[in-house]
């Protein structure tokens, strides 16, 4: 990707006029956008539109500002078939969230297909959202539950592999931790399913936003997304599986919209993907995470990738040079095999008074355990705190982060 063109970052901050607001009398330096990115007026804009001139409830009515909404919908769903590398856009389904989309997998092809004993392989350094709803079945239906082990540098321990995958029915894995800014090597994992027979569910939620997305080159079976890690609005995300796998599976919710027929004794399911959309979909939300995707692709996804592993590189070896033993950035060494989400520890300092007092200078990091407690267990820690970079940062924020540091320092030694 070091060939993919640089991205103009003054130009694209001039898209997001929160970045001109002032925070402490600072200038608002965000550095969350793993938690949420920040949007672009096109996309407010485009929810605006739609508001102001189309809407109507969608696949309902047959006058003309309902058939507008109802191909505007419908218009997201393609660009974002197509954003994903999917052919077919009625292989993905809107949710409200990532976190619903991986709760689909679980409630509707979980319950189908799991029985007592039955296993599922996740890894230690999954969101909550991947190993909750897990549990959950665990307590159901008593599944087995297992986990592939985190190394001591931050990658994913493959060592077991073979031994732990077998027999398994799906393994569950995130594309990118939001944590440690780890990329598993999915291809090898999925090489590893094929081999056992097992289903591959891939939580994208930290990956595209940042990199090129290709479910079919991934040649996984799921792939979850959330559309405000991805400079689109709250209230949406989605699912994308293969057609005959999301055919087979019953419908998750069930109300208006998700039926073809329903008599008093018994319902017929509607059509993939709108079986698993009962109710009123987020519908403006739908039209902007489609002005997202516009906005990403004229940029470039390459392009995107390749500002974050530079500026991940700036950040990891200016602040280290600048704080030396002071700052302990976690998840693997090398900038190009990693995301830009970077967890760390400064000094002796509690995560959460890091946040308070970087907030002081205007600055943005996240503190907690960041809804991966287990992988905070393995690591050995309650909290970090947590910068994370995406494409409207550049040196300038990781500098200002470094002057803040010091500033908490100072405070501190006081
Ligand atoms: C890897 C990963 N999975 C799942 C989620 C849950 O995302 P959402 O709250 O949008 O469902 C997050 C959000 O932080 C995440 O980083």
């Amino acid at each position: 990707m070091t060939d993919a063109p640089t991205l103009d970052v003054a130009k694209i901050r001039a898209d997001f006029p929160i970045l001109d607001r002032e925070v402490n009398g600072h200038r608002l330096v965000y550095l969350d956008s793993a938690a949420s990115s920040q949007k672009p007026r096109q996309v407010v804009e485009a929810m605006d539109r739609y508001y102001e001139t189309t809407h109507a409830n969608v696949h309902r009515g047959v006058y003309q500002i309902a058939a507008d909404a109802t191909h505007a919908f419908e218009e997201a769903r393609a660009k974002t078939a197509r954003f994903l590398g999917a052919s077919d856009p009625e292989e993905i389904v809107f949710t409200k969230n990532v976190t619903e989309a991986l709760n689909l997998v679980a409630h509707s092809w979980g319950r189908a297909n799991l029985r007592e004993g039955d296993a599922v392989l996740l890894t230690e350094m999954e969101h909550h959202a991947n190993i909750v709803p897990w549990l959950q079945l665990q307590q159901e239906r008593g599944i087995e539950l297992r986990y592939l082990p985190v190394a001591d540098d931050h990658t994913l321990d493959l060592t077991d592999l073979d031994r732990l995958i077998d027999g398994v029915k799906l393994v569950g894995v995130t594309a990118m931790s939001n944590v440690l800014g780890t990329i598993p090597p999915l291809d090898r994992i999925v090489t590893a399913a094929r081999s056992a027979g097992a289903l591959v569910l891939v939580d994208g939620a930290q990956w595209t936003p940042h990199l090129p997305t290709d479910v079919a080159a991934l040649d996984c079976d799921f792939f979850g997304f959330t559309g405000h890690k991805m400079l689109g609005p709250t209230g949406i995300g989605g699912l994308w599986a293969r057609r005959e796998i999301l055919e087979a599976m019953p419908p998750f919710l069930g109300g208006g919209e998700m039926i073809r027929d329903v008599r008093l004794d018994g319902f017929t399911p509607n059509e993939v993907p709108w079986r698993f959309e009962a109710g009123t979909p987020p519908i403006a939300e739908a039209i902007g995470l489609g002005a997202a995707i516009d906005y990403l692709e004229a940029l470039g996804m390459a392009a995107v990738r390749r500002h974050e592993v530079e500026l991940t590189s700036y950040f990891m070896r200016t602040l280290s040079e600048r704080f030396g033993d002071d700052l302990t950035i976690h998840g693997p060494s090398e900038p190009a095999e990693r995301g830009g989400v970077l967890s760390f520890a400064f000094r002796d300092l509690h995560p959460h008074d890091i946040s308070q007092v970087l907030d002081q200078e205007g600055v943005c990091v996240r503190a907690g355990h960041h809804c991966a407690k287990p992988l905070m267990r393995r690591m050995g820690v309650g909290a970090t705190a947590r910068a994370s970079l995406y494409l409207y940062n550049d040196e300038a924020d990781v500098d200002a982060l470094g002057d803040a540091l010091e500033s908490a320092s100072d405070f501190f030694d006081f």
